[in-house]
């Protein structure tokens, strides 16, 4: 149980021996801390179910409180507000434990399995800002779920089957039809053919592909045929699809690595194609899919919807199989394969009457057992100053690339020139340019759209990536200055800076508690500003490593020391890198 935890059930305990009984205190941090750090505010309740004077129960609790050495400036505001504070020892000993251990202050979880599915970049086509907000919630969420005690799965989800790939076959071959790949008469092995093409002609061939699809009904009818072809595995087709998955899913690969996000399955949605035959014989069996014009469709409506609840299309009317399937085919194969308590899927808010859908379905068909939670996580867009989702220039879709290139420019201005090498510059740039990408995505709600202000999110001052990146690196350096200063143990915290760190430290958990189950972490964000900012105060107001009197020294460093692991801690979990210097 955490310190805070643990404390306030104490508390409990002593509203129980003063008289009363609640099921869980209402306490909070007060704002007005030279009345009280803290306000209890209980009273006021409980007097309506006791029928007493709210005063005078506060009064009986209030006189508990006081014989208890931890709670100090135990006080009565109007009608039974009960403000206290903490006692210095109380603050100490609570600094001095988790300087040794973090984890003495975070609550862990029960054992549960939860995969998270928030990749979903798409073979052949360049990475662009959606799969970036899926990366960033999702790697963090599942850090944070990790460091809480849950057993996670990340899977990386790649859209590597349907038609688009198709139409990228289709043109490949009208471009080298000479390949070995569409000659009928080759008998080598295909692994060992080296391809023309890299990955930026992938990401060039998808578009052009899509567009003339789009202008000729005869290339869309091609371009069906090739899709068929390569999901009947015909030799061939199926083994340049192969070879372009193999192609793209590497540079996919080190695109991710830039933004931090590492997966533990690499697994796409022709991995599920598996088990297609099968879904639809669950299907069958249990009477769910009608005819309908040609397609089969699954009814999902209920008589509560308040909105439309168009029906989910299972095979198209030209026998292809669709986006829904795929996932229902997932959700199937993730239920066999690992057994998972929970599925979480990360994905922009603007899916979510393909989850609702596919959701539904799958309770029907009964995918999964009744106990499994499926859970759209879904997030707003990165607009431009324009409100509309963020573009180029030129207004196309602005790749991922694109956008950290963007930002690093911006981080790269900011470098500080006296004490970087030139050598180094473009890697820490590039860790402050994640990072403040990444923070500026996380700031608000998740499911609140934010603009995109490439200047603002740079900035070494304010609400920033960088902000906390540069005082959590002037904090190691403080430490590695004092290093042979040998600081082990806070021995007092007397200065209202000081105690403003140690009561927001206390509140970690409830921090870390409230962004798992909003699964956002706006949270998060927010208290990495709030204490460095108190922290930055406090390293403001002394000069720590001329100070004479040693205790005190030693304290402050301790603060410092503590400061800097939380700091470090959640820097983690939000998958930013600090840089040695910047
Ligand atoms: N590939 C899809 C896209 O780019 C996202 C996939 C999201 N995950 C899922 N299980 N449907 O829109």
């Amino acid at each position: 149980m955490s310190i805070l935890r643990k404390t306030i059930e104490d508390i409990k305990e002593i509203v129980k021996k003063s008289g009363y009984e609640v099921e869980t205190l209402a306490i909070e941090p007060s704002n007005r801390k030279d009345l009280g750090e803290y306000q209890l505010n209980d009273a006021m309740q409980l007097a309506k179910t006791y029928h007493e004077n709210p005063r005078e129960i506060a009064t009986k609790i209030s006189e508990e409180l006081k014989k208890d050495g931890r709670f100090i400036n135990v006080n009565i505001a109007g009608p039974g507000f009960i403000n206290f504070s903490l006692s210095e020892d109380y603050l100490k000993d609570f600094l001095n434990k988790i300087n040794n251990d973090l984890f003495a202050n975070i609550d862990k979880k029960e054992k549960k399995k939860i995969i998270i599915d928030y990749g979903g970049a798409n073979v052949a086509k360049a990475l662009h800002v959606g799969h970036l907000r899926s990366a960033n919630l999702g790697e963090a969420l599942k850090r944070l779920a990790r460091a809480l005690g849950y057993e996670v799965l990340g899977d990386a989800h790649l859209g590597d089957y349907g038609r688009p790939l198709g139409f990228v076959v289709l043109e490949i071959q009208k471009m080298y039809p000479e390949l070995p790949y569409f000659d009928k008469n080759y008998t080598g092995n295909y692994e060992e053919l080296t391809l023309p093409i890299q990955n930026e002609d992938l990401e060039k061939i998808y578009p052009l592909a899509s567009q003339k699809a789009k202008e000729s009904e005869a290339y869309l009818e091609e371009g069906r045929e090739v899709t068929t072809k390569i999901q009947n595995h015909e030799r061939g087709y199926y083994d340049l699809w192969k070879k372009i998955v193999e192609i793209s899913k590497e540079d996919i690969k080190k695109v991710y690595e830039r933004i931090n996000t590492e997966f533990e399955l690499w697994l796409g949605e022709s991995d599920a194609a598996e088990y297609f035959q099968e879904l639809e014989q669950i299907f069958e069996e249990k009477h769910l899919l009608i005819e309908s014009q040609g397609a089969k469709i699954v009814e999902v409506a209920e008589e509560e919807d308040k909105a439309p609840m168009p029906p989910l299309l299972f095979v198209k009317s030209n026998g292809t199989l669709s986006y829904e399937t795929t996932d229902l085919a997932t959700i199937l194969q993730r239920e066999k394969e690992y057994h998972p308590d929970e599925i979480w899927y990360v994905v922009d808010s603007r899916q979510g009457l393909h989850f609702e859908q596919t959701f539904r379905s799958a309770r029907k068909a009964e995918l999964v057992r009744k106990e499994v939670s499926l859970e759209h996580i879904g997030f707003g867009t990165m607009n431009g100053k324009d409100g509309k989702p963020f573009k180029t220039r030129d207004g196309g879709v602005m790749s991922l690339k694109g956008l950290i290139e963007l930002v690093k420019e911006e981080t790269l201005k900011r470098i500080n020139s006296s004490i970087v090498l030139e050598e180094e510059k473009s890697s820490i740039a590039e860790d402050v340019a994640i990072a403040a990408l990444k923070y500026a995505d996380f700031l608000p709600y998740r499911e609140t759209d934010y603009v995109f202000e490439v200047e603002k999110f740079a900035d070494l001052e304010g609400k920033t990536g960088p902000y906390l990146l540069y005082s959590t690196i002037r904090m190691k350096s403080l430490l590695k200055k004092a290093e042979n200063l040998n600081a082990k143990t806070i021995k007092q915290i007397s200065g209202s800076t000081e105690r403003e760190i140690a009561l927001t430290l206390l509140e970690l958990p409830n921090i870390l508690e409230k962004s798992l189950q909003s699964r956002s972490l706006n949270d998060i964000a927010e208290y990495l500003y709030v204490l460095t900012s108190a922290y930055n105060k406090f390293y403001a107001e002394h000069m720590i490593l001329t100070e004479e009197n040693k205790e005190l020294q030693e304290s402050w460093l301790v603060l410092t020391e503590i400061v800097y692991k939380v700091n470090n801690f959640l820097l983690e979990i939000l998958s930013m890198k600090v840089p040695e210097k910047m």
